[in-house]
Parts: structure tokens; C-alpha cells; sequence
């Protein structure tokens, strides 16, 4: 099977970009996806992964990522093929400290305060990219900028000191999909797609990495799991809401991204008969994101409750609704988002 994929940003750069050929794994040969565990001996294996131009799915404290060396453009587009993206959208690069972050993009004041106070942890910075970053180009999509993060989680911080080199990492989920937050999941949606996942447990967080672009004046290009007020008081400024939806048109932006294969009803006070209710607060739930009404515990549920309730034969699931507070403004994105109606290209996929 072969498939053209065009670049989707860089016409905004002005200059055309070659389409570029990705061929998909035939049937017959479609790999045998090796499970390690969260040990010495695992971590070694996952970094020679890496080093060799494989695919990894890793833990990360918000979702499971599926890396792969940034440097190395043919494991980079192995990145798009796995995940069934009809385009390239830019990806999240993930390093093991300021300094590696520094030797790829343009650092300034405002990102070195927000990385004394945030990293490691979920929030990615948007910075321009230096040249000669011997990053691929399919990373950025070719977009002037990059979006980079060291994460905290343990077992991803041992594996990024170890491979000793950028990592660009998705969520570790076929495109259009609902993100990972467990070993599980991964395997569930790409068994055989890919080279290894690592299993940390859960995701502790549970949702993706708050992006703040900082080529202007900082700015929420996705609400995601560190609240901006937070945020807000580190910079001791309000953030510029920018969502990338409005400027990026790639399928991660698309309004169905994180879909389930069961429809979403939100806001709903009530499971309707055929319907499996996903609740908050004190509600007759299926399953509850937080009976006490925790916007944190919430978030760290979202993702493996959905995948749960998929699972269940039903086709609606109803959602009660959620505060939009907080991380309840991260959660009801990525609910809407799960609910919008699907583009036939994603449908296809
Ligand atoms: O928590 C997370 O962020 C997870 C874990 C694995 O780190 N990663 C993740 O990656 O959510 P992904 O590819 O599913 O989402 C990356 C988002 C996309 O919406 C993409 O458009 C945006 O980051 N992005 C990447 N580079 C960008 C850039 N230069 N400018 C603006 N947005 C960018
Ligand atoms: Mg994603």
C-alpha cells in the first residue's frame, strides 16, 4: 500500500514543499511489538530502539508517547505512518534538560522562567528554532519554530539521558484516536505498528502537555495538564488565548481528534436508555471522571475511562458536565474535540 501524505504547514512559510512518499507496512509484514519492562535491562532496550531509527511508545506523566530519534528522518516518518496521519503535523520534541533544549531553539528570559518552575513536567514551549539543529524537518513540519518539553516522569527521564539525544514523541495513538495513558491502550491501538512500548503503569496526569508559544507574548496554543493560572502567576502577565486550531490546519487540530469509536452526548445530566453515562460529581455513573468533583483527578481519568467505555457495547456515551475551570477547561477541549462531528477523512482512516 502506498500512500501520498502532503506537509500541511508550510505553504505560511511561502516556499512549496516536496510531498513526501511514506509506504505502509504491508499485512503480511507487520512487526512483532516487543513489551519491556520498567527496569534496567528494559530502558537499555528501549534506548537501543531508539538509537537504531525504531518506534517506542514511553511513558510520559501526561500520556503515552511513541518516540522516535528526531534526528533521524526515516524514523521520524515511520512516526506519521504508524499513526495512520492522512498529513504531517508538527510534533513534540523531548529532551532530558534545559541545556539540550537550549542547543535546539532560540531561548529567551520568559523560558527560562517558566522551565525553573515547570520543568520537568507537562508543559511544552514553543520557541524558534536554531539553525543547524540537525533536527529532521518533518519534526516542525517545516515550520520556522519547535515545540519542546522535558517531561518527569521517571522512567522517560532515565530513557532520555540514556539515548542522550532529542526525542520526538506523539501521543502514542492511531490517529484520530483517543491519547494513551496506559501500556495497554498502546498496545490496544498499535500492535504491530511498532518497534517496543516500555511499560511505566499509569499516566499520572492523564492529560497531553500544556503548550505556551513564546515567539510573541506568551500564549496558550493548548490548554493542557498544568492549569494556566499558574502560568499566569509565574509570568506575572495573563496568557494571549491562541488556540492552534485557529492557525495549524492538521489533522491533530482537527475538531474530532481524541474520538472514540462510540459517539459522544456532553453536558448530559442523565444516561437516555442505550446510553453508558461517563460522570462527574455525585452521579449514577458507568464510570466517574471524580465523584467528589476533583478537576485533577478528572483529568488523570479521562482518557482511560473513554477507553473503557468504548470497549462497552454501546454506541452513545453521555458525559456529564464538567466545570470549565482550571483543567476543566483542557478537559472539556479534548471532550469536545472526542464529540465533533468526524471529517471523512478521518472516518476513513
Ligand atoms: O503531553 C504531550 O504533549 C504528549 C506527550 C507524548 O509529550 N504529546 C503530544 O503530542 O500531545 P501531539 O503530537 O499529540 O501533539 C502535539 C501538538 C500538536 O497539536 C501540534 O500541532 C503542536 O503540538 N505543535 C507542535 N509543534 C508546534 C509548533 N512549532 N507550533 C505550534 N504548535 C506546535
Ligand atoms: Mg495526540
Amino acid at each position: 500500500l502506498r500512500y501520498l501524505y502532503d506537509i500541511a504547514a508550510p505553504q505560511r512559510l511561502g516556499k512549496p514543499v516536496a510531498p513526501l512518499q511514506i509506504t505502509l507496512r504491508h499485512r503480511r509484514d507487520i512487526m512483532q511489538t516487543a513489551q519491556l519492562p520498567a527496569t534496567p535491562h528494559g530502558v537499555a532496550a528501549a534506548s537501543r530502539v531508539l538509537a537504531k531509527g525504531g518506534l517506542l511508545a514511553f511513558p510520559t506523566e501526561t500520556v503515552y508517547g511513541l518516540g522516535a530519534d528526531a534526528r533521524n528522518d526515516h524514523a521520524v516518518a515511520r512516526i506519521f505512518a504508524a499513526k495512520g496521519r492522512p498529513s504531517f503535523n508538527p510534533l513534540i520534541v523531548h529532551v532530558a534538560s534545559i541545556s539540550a533544549a537550549q542547543a535546539l531553539v532560540v531561548w529567551t528570559a520568559v523560558a527560562t522562567k517558566l522551565a525553573a518552575q515547570f520543568w520537568p513536567g507537562p508543559m511544552t514551549l514553543v520557541l524558534p528554532l536554531k539553525p543547524d539543529n540537525g533536527l529532521s524537518a518533518l519534526v516542525t513540519a517545516n515550520l520556522p519554530s519547535l515545540a519542546i518539553r522535558i517531561p518527569a516522569n521517571p522512567l522517560a527521564r532515565d530513557l532520555l539521558d540514556q539515548f542522550g539525544g532529542p526525542v520526538a514523541a506523539p501521543s502514542a495513538n492511531p490517529s484520530g484516536r483517543i491519547s494513551p495513558t496506559t501500556a495497554r491502550h498502546v498496545i490496544r491501538g498499535l500492535d504491530g505498528q511498532i518497534d517496543a512500548v516500555i511499560d511505566g503503569g499509569d499516566c499520572a496526569v492523564g492529560l497531553e502537555s500544556t503548550i505556551i508559544g513564546l515567539e510573541k507574548t506568551p500564549t496558550l496554543l493548548r490548554p493542557g495538564g498544568l492549569a494556566s493560572g499558574p502560568i499566569e502567576a509565574c509570568l506575572g502577565q495573563p496568557l494571549t488565548h491562541h488556540h492552534i486550531s485557529d492557525t495549524l490546519n492538521a489533522p491533530g487540530q482537527m475538531r474530532s481528534h481524541y474520538a472514540p469509536t462510540a459517539r459522544l452526548r456532553l453536558n448530559a445530566t442523565s444516561a437516555r436508555s442505550g446510553e453508558v453515562l461517563l460522570g462527574f460529581g455525585d452521579v449514577p455513573a458507568d464510570l466517574n471522571l471524580s465523584a467528589s468533583r476533583d478537576l485533577v483527578e478528572a483529568a488523570a481519568n479521562l482518557f482511560r475511562h473513554l477507553h473503557t467505555l468504548d470497549t462497552r457495547a454501546s454506541e452513545v456515551i453521555a458525559v456529564s458536565p464538567i466545570p470549565k475551570t482550571g483543567l476543566g477547561l483542557a478537559i472539556n477541549d479534548r471532550l469536545q474535540r472526542a464529540a465533533a462531528p468526524r471529517p471523512e477523512s478521518e472516518a476513513a482512516l
